[in-house]
């Protein structure tokens, strides 16, 4: 539907929640998917029992929650033919070299640019 209406390339952000990633990877590569985001991480709010409300501060990643879409991206790479990109734990150039070994043509970080900011990130 998408890739019928727009001529740019169409990236899809998956969840880790399927039950079969890899069914689920080809079915989207086969429905015109150019790429593959692995994963996406949801903003987890927490209630504070005491007052009744909703606590809305930030969990951030870090770096031993890259194993999860290490696994999948390494398990996809040359299995399904779409672009693959790597989000969540990226700390530093560590992580961004391990996604890069297990497959992933890109990898970004969200998380580390709130904890350290942009100039001190290249440090991590
Ligand atoms: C403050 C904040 C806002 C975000 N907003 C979005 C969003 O609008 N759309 C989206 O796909 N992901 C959003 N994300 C998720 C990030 O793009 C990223 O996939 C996720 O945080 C995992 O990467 P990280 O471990 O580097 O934070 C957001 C993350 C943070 C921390």
């Amino acid at each position: 539907m998408v890739k019928s209406t727009v001529s740019i390339p169409v990236a899809i952000k998956l969840n880790p929640y399927f039950s079969s990633i890899g069914h689920m990877a080809l079915k989207l590569q086969r429905g015109g998917a150019d790429g593959l985001v692995l994963f996406n991480r949801f903003y987890q709010p927490d209630f504070d029992i005491n007052e009744l409300k909703i606590v809305h501060d930030m969990n951030y990643s870090e770096s031993n929650e890259i194993r999860l879409p290490l696994l999948w991206l390494a398990m996809l790479y040359g299995r399904v033919p779409v672009s693959l990109a790597a989000t969540t734990g990226v700390q530093g150039a560590t992580e961004v070299i391990k996604y890069l070994l297990a497959g992933a043509d890109v990898a970004m970080t969200a998380s580390a640019l709130y904890k350290y900011g942009i100039s001190d990130l290249h440090h991590q």
